[in-house]
């Protein structure tokens, strides 16, 4: 739940690590650079790590990573995907409690029903990490690491407009939207950033939405499930652009955008500009040939990094740094938060982009 418009967030982003954040009286509070010495808890403790289903490889990536990096730290592992859905989770995470996890890692499937379980590990004295995706309607979490989502959301906004301007100079541009599950807290962030630059447009009539669903609601994508978002493009390609063509979609991640692209090639159109998110291969391939528009990097590895560093400091009874102590409004709380800068790629950038990637280096040199 966003609290705050552009200038806000900039506000909010400067004033950060300067704060002195109190987090909820556990021992973890303090800056990063402050301690009160000793160990919180033994170095090599159980640090659970409870992860949604594989809906973007991001998520099969974080997999490996939490498990390289926690126990190259001398730390026990628990890496838990959960793909029957939201109750496998839940037992998860009070299995990780029973075991004795002192630091529980949560990439929710549904951010609003892990409030039971993360009250049974806070009872148990463990710290909770909301991992990319903010667990919501509880103060049993105590930090959030993640890309800037909003950001995130302005970035596709801004590549769909550039997209479709590239191809033909002046509007008016037919558009239509997607977003992502509503069970995932980032799905309605992700949106409103794209909205924020998108409505204007909308308003003076440079954009149209043809199909006329231009709200949330009627956007989402349940399960962030491909196959649903192809069902969805069909029927708005049958059902408003028989004579007209769609100049551009906004697509909230690069699985959905590789579905709508498939039902627009299916229809026998002319590719619209489709944004993205999450440099997942077969998409990157796409943008270098010249289909899908736009993708967003946010580093995998940067992310489990930054909630591994997090780890380590709370160990050490330090206070994990924190650049954003105002976005994050859970229901209950406003959750203290490590935020990374997303980066937006077209077929302009994508050589550079990738550089240091073990995967997308080679296969965009
Ligand atoms: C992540 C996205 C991902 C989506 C589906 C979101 O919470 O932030 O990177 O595309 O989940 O897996």
């Amino acid at each position: 739940m966003r609290m705050f418009g552009k200038a806000g967030k900039a506000a909010a982003v400067a004033a950060i690590a300067a704060l002195a954040l109190t987090a909820c009286g556990r021992s973890d509070s303090g800056s990063s650079t402050s301690t009160t010495g000793g160990e919180a808890f033994p170095k090599d403790s159980l640090i659970g790590v409870a992860l949604p289903q594989k809906t973007s490889e991001n998520w099969v990536l974080a997999e490996k990573l939490f498990n390289d990096g926690l126990t190259g730290a001398g730390f026990k592992a628990d890496v838990q995907f959960a793909n029957a859905g939201v109750s496998e989770q839940q037992n998860q995470i009070s299995t990780m409690v029973t075991k004795g996890a002192k630091v529980i890692i949560v990439g929710a499937i549904d951010g609003s029903q892990l409030g039971t379980q993360l009250k049974q590990a806070h009872d148990s004295g463990a710290v909770v990490i909301a991992y990319d995706r903010l667990v919501k309607n509880t103060d049993a979490v105590d930090y959030y690491v993640a890309y800037d989502n909003f950001k995130v959301g302005e970035l596709q906004g801004q590549a769909l407009l550039d997209g479709m301007k590239a191809k033909k100079a002046s509007g008016p541009y037919n558009i239509e939207l997607f977003a992502g599950s509503p069970d995932d807290a980032n799905a309605r962030v992700f949106f409103d950033g794209a909205m924020s630059v998108l409505q204007p447009k909308i308003d003076d009539g440079t954009l149209k939405v043809l199909s006329g669903q231009k709200s949330f609601e009627q956007a989402v994508t349940q399960g962030w499930k491909d196959s649903e978002a192809q069902k969805r493009m069909e029927t708005l390609l049958s059902g408003s652009y028989t004579s007209a063509n769609p100049d551009g979609v906004l697509s909230p991640n690069d699985n959905l955008a590789r579905a709508v692209l498939r039902a627009v090639k299916a229809a026998g159109k002319p590719l619209p500009v489709v944004t993205g998110q999450d440099s997942e291969v077969e998409s990157v391939k796409s943008i270098m040939a010249g289909e899908q528009y736009s993708t967003i990097n946010k580093d995998t590895r940067k992310l489990v990094e930054h909630a591994i560093e997090m780890v380590k400091g709370l160990q050490q009874n330090k206070k994990p740094e924190i650049n954003d102590d105002k976005s994050y409004n859970n229901g209950v709380k406003i959750v203290p938060a490590y935020l990374l800068p997303p980066v937006i790629v077209t077929k302009e950038n994508v050589k550079t982009a990738y550089v240091d990637d073990p995967v997308l280096g080679p296969l965009t040199k």
